[in-house]
């Protein structure tokens, strides 16, 4: 069998969500990384600095590039998944599962996924395109630098000042929150790591790092920002 003709079946399909998932599972952490910086007491020079190293450099920008792309493939595959399982399921159950043979995590995937869907195009929106392609950013110097920013950090701040900002973030992270927690664990399956030895550090990692650690940081950034 040809690697195209793999890619299209459900199992090939699966392994294109997991892998790309777990792409995405790190870019949260580094972004998160470099998002905390929004809170330093610098009028914002740690994290201009940082918006403008990550926008000018050219390896950085690539695999940004790539990011987009992985994050439409993750997003398109998940869905036509989906509806396979549907399809492959025309009649319904006379008697719901319910949490026998699934979690209500994995139940809500496809609904939590739509959120997820909404909220990078929302975000990329406001921030990324403001950064990229925005013509009314200002420009920002700091002291003992000759060096000029464009005011990202103002933008963020602006941005979060507005009440429907805030709720929409910490909505998002919500969604985020349930996504990881059962995406996670589905991708450690999906490549056979789901072993007695290592099911507990897979379920800490996933309910810990992703479903708590990751959204409640991001949520709180927004949240943080709206009180100062
Ligand atoms: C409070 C939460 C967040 C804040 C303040 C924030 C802030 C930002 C900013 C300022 C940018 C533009 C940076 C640039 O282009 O140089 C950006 C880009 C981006 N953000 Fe976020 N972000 C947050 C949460 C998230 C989450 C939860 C995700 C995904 C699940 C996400 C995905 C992205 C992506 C994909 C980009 C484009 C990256 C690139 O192309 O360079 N962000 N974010």
């Amino acid at each position: 069998m040809k690697w195209s003709q793999f890619f299209n079946t459900s199992i090939g399909k699966k392994l294109l969500v997991g892998a790309t998932g777990f792409f995405l599972c790190s870019f949260v952490i580094v972004h998160l990384a470099g998002n905390i910086s929004l809170l330093y007491n610098d009028r914002g020079e740690s994290f201009n600095a940082y918006a403008t190293f990550m926008s000018h450099n050219g390896l950085i920008q690539f695999i940004a590039w790539g990011l987009k792309v992985v994050i439409l493939l993750h997003a398109v595959l998940a869905i036509q998944l989906t509806f396979k399982n549907i399809a492959a399921r025309p009649v319904k159950y006379a008697v719901k599962p319910g949490n026998k043979t699934s979690s209500w995590f994995s139940r809500q995937m496809a609904f939590m996924g739509s959120i997820l869907f909404i909220f990078p195009v929302v975000h990329l929106a406001q921030f990324w395109w403001a950064m990229h392609y925005g013509t009314n950013v200002p420009v920002v110097t700091y002291e003992g630098s000759a060096h000029e920013y464009r005011d990202l950090y103002l933008v963020v701040q602006e941005a979060f000042k507005m009440p429907v900002n805030v709720i929409i973030y910490v909505l998002g992270m919500i969604g985020l929150s349930f996504h990881l927690i059962h995406g996670f664990k589905s991708a450690c399956q999906t490549f056979g790591l789901n072993h007695k030895k290592y099911n507990g550090i897979i379920n800490f990692v996933g309910v810990w790092l992703f479903g708590i650690v990751i959204p409640v940081g991001f949520a709180l950034i927004p949240v943080v920002i709206y009180f100062k």
